[in-house]
C-alpha cells in the first residue's frame, strides 16, 4: 500500500445505451482511503476520467445513507458488495485491500434493462406499486385517527419490518430467476398486517402479482438468496404471507 491508501484495479461495465452490447473496461485508481465509501471511490474514478477527457461512468445514487434504494451495483458478483445489511452507498473501502481487482456491474435482469453503464430501468417496481401498493383514504374529515386503532404488537412489528424495504432491487439482481417476490411480498405484507390495509387487501395482492408477472420478473423457487443479499433484512416469511394472501384472494375473487 502507498503512504496514502490503496491502489485498485476496477473492471467496470460500460454500455452506451440499451441498444449497445456493452463491455468491461479497466481503470486504475490510486491512494484510495479505507474510510471512503464505495461511491466516493467511484467519484474519484470519475474525476480521473473527466480530467483525462473521457466520459465518466454513469451510476445511480441519491441519499447516500441507505434510504432511497437507488445505488444499485453488483460488486464482485454480489448485490451491494461484500458487506451484509448495507447498501452500496454504505459500503466502505475498508472491506477491500491494496492491490484488489473489483468488478462493478449493473443489476442483471430482463425486467431491469440497462439504460447506460451501471444505471438500470427499475420503473417496473413503480408500476407494481401503482397496481396496488397503497391504501385509499377517506378524506371526508370523518377519518378515524390511525393512532387510535389498537394493533397487536407482533403485527405492528412485522408490518414495520416489511415497510423498511427501500425498493433497491438487490433481491431481483441476486435471484437466479430474477424474481421480484421479496420486494412485492414486503409491500403486500406491510399493508396486509394492518387494519388500514385490509379493506383493499384482495384486489391489492391480485393486481400487484399480475403486474409483477407482466413486467417479466421470474418465479420464486425458494432459493433464499434474496433474503441473504437484501440490505434491509427483509424476511422470506413475507413471501409465505403473500402466497397465503394470494391464494385466499384467488379463491374468493370473481376476477
Ligand atoms: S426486499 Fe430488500 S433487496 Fe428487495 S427491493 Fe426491498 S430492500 Fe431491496
Ligand atoms: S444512495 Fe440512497 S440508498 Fe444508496
Amino acid at each position: 500500500m502507498t503512504k496514502n491508501g490503496m491502489n485498485l484495479t476496477l473492471k467496470v461495465w460500460r454500455q452506451k445505451s440499451d441498444k449497445d452490447k456493452g463491455q468491461i473496461e479497466t481503470y486504475q485508481v490510486n491512494d484510495i482511503s479505507e474510510h471512503m465509501s464505495f461511491l466516493e471511490m467511484m467519484d474519484t474514478m470519475n474525476e480521473q476520467l473527466i480530467s483525462a477527457g473521457k466520459e465518466p461512468v454513469a451510476f445511480d445514487h441519491d441519499c447516500r445513507e441507505g434510504i432511497c434504494g437507488s445505488c444499485s451495483l453488483f460488486i464482485n458478483g454480489e448485490a451491494h458488495g461484500p458487506d451484509r445489511g448495507v447498501t452500496t452507498c454504505q459500503l466502505h473501502m475498508r472491506k477491500f485491500k491494496d492491490g484488489d481487482t473489483i468488478y462493478i456491474e449493473p443489476w442483471r435482469s430482463k425486467a431491469f434493462p440497462v439504460i447506460k453503464d451501471l444505471v438500470v430501468d427499475r420503473t417496473g417496481f413503480d408500476r407494481i406499486m401503482s397496481a396496488g401498493g397503497f391504501i385509499s383514504v377517506n378524506t371526508s374529515g370523518n377519518t378515524q385517527d390511525a393512532n387510535s386503532i389498537p394493533i397487536a404488537k407482533d403485527d405492528a412489528d412485522h408490518a414495520f419490518d416489511a415497510a423498511t424495504c427501500i425498493g433497491c432491487g438487490a433481491c431481483v439482481a441476486t435471484c437466479k430467476n430474477a424474481s421480484a417476490m421479496l420486494f412485492v411480498s414486503a409491500k403486500v405484507s406491510q399493508l396486509a398486517l394492518l387494519p388500514q390495509g385490509k379493506i383493499e387487501a384482495k384486489d391489492r395482492v391480485l393486481n400487484m402479482v399480475e403486474q409483477m408477472d407482466a413486467e417479466g420478473f421470474g418465479s420464486c423457487t425458494n432459493t433464499g438468496a434474496c433474503e441473504v443479499e437484501c440490505p434491509k433484512g427483509i424476511s422470506l416469511d413475507n413471501i409465505a404471507r403473500m402466497n397465503r394472501e394470494f391464494m385466499g384472494a384467488s379463491i374468493t375473487s370473481d376476477k
